[in-house]
């Protein structure tokens, strides 16, 4: 049994300062393109912030095993220009018309600009990882962008219609806990670059460890969805029911729900509007099954799995840090 504590935000914060900070140097200094309206909307994203997750993952994993190589400062900044090229797209397929508390890049630019401005970021992404000539980091972020778009387009599929919790789960793993999962086995392969392939030390391990909590992420960013406001979260709330998605919270209403329930939330998920049944009615059934705090619930068993993933890992600050994430994950508020 161990006796590990866990670290706080200031300490996780001040142990990753100068490496994340070097990270935004080199994503800026990535996003620079000869033809301005790319560099622009780039920079238009990077300046409104963001969590830095997923490269903060990156360097907890690298560093857990003791990486001291640039590689992990170019691989943190392909990771995020990942994520904020899935943003511009994710954006336009959503009609999403505000992100990180801002207008979004299409509102801005347009459709047409932002999804070859998002074309070039992958590429450029691509072409920074190229750089470390290391077959593995390009077979893993290949998959990944794969993933990603198939689960885009299954998701498509799917909209107005009613899923399981099978259906969700997978769906959540390919847009959002495969990058996580990516992220962190980079940050082992950053370590170790030169090891064969299956013989990395923690790859694995690291790797289940993102899953879990990319799962527990975007559980919670669809039950923030349902909650929380447009100011808090920087994006438009109650998005998912207006296009058609059905999230956890939903599908467990949907289960148990009366047939009036069920009906009120066909209906939403049909109409993809409000108009017919109010927003604050779908909360009423959600709260009346107990819905949203399984998705919690839920949420919270997933990030106590990511902690278990690196049971094996050996002590450090960076495995202390690596303990506090999840916590963190599930008890955002935006
Ligand atoms: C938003 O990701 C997209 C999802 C996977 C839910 P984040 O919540 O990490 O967005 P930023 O980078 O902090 O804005
Ligand atoms: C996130 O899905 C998946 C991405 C790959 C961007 P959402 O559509 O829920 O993301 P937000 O809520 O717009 O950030
Ligand atoms: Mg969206
Ligand atoms: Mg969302």
């Amino acid at each position: 049994m161990s006796t590990i504590s866990i670290a706080t935000a200031t300490e996780v914060f001040d142990l990753l300062k100068d490496d994340l900070a070097a990270i935004e140097v080199e994503f800026a200094r990535q996003a620079d393109s000869p033809v301005a309206v790319v560099t622009d909307i780039a920079n238009y994203l990077i300046a409104g912030g963001g969590k830095r997750i997923r490269p903060l993952l990156l360097l907890l994993s690298a560093k857990a095993l003791h990486c001291e190589s640039d590689a992990r400062i170019r691989l943190g900044a392909v990771v995020e220009m990942l994520h904020t090229a899935t943003l511009v797209h994710d954006d336009i397929i959503d009609e999403a018309n505000t992100r990180r508390g801002r207008p979004s890049s299409n509102t801005t630019w347009g459709n047409a600009k932002c999804v070859l401005a998002g074309d070039w970021l992958y590429m450029q992404a691509f072409q920074t990882a190229l750089a470390e000539r290391n077959f593995r980091i390009l077979d893993l972020l290949i998959s990944l962008t794969q993933e990603m778009v198939e689960g885009e387009l299954l998701q498509m599929e799917k909209l107005g219609h009613l899923i399981n919790e099978e259906e969700y789960f997978d769906l959540i793993y390919r847009k959002t806990a495969c990058l996580f999962k990516v992220s962190m086995q980079l940050g082992a392969v950053v370590a170790n670059p030169s090891a064969r392939e299956g013989e990395r030390p923690f790859e694995d391990a690291l790797g289940e460890y993102g899953r879990n909590l990319g799962l527990a992420f975007q559980i919670v960013d669809d039950v923030l969805d349902l909650t929380a406001n447009d100011e808090i979260l920087g994006k438009p709330a109650a998005s998912d029911l207006r296009e058609g998605k059905a999230t956890l919270a939903v599908i467990h209403a949907l289960e148990r729900g009366t047939g009036a329930d069920r009906e009120a939330i066909r209906t939403v998920l049909a109409d993809r509007s409000f108009v017919r049944v109010a927003h604050a009615d779908i909360l009423e059934i959600l709260q009346r099954h107990g819905s949203l705090a399984y998705a919690m619930d839920t949420a919270c068993a997933y990030a106590e799995a990511a902690r278990q993933s690196i049971t094996d890992l050996p002590e450090s600050d960076y495995k202390r840090a690596l303990l506090w994430v999840p916590g963190f994950v599930t008890s955002r508020d935006r």
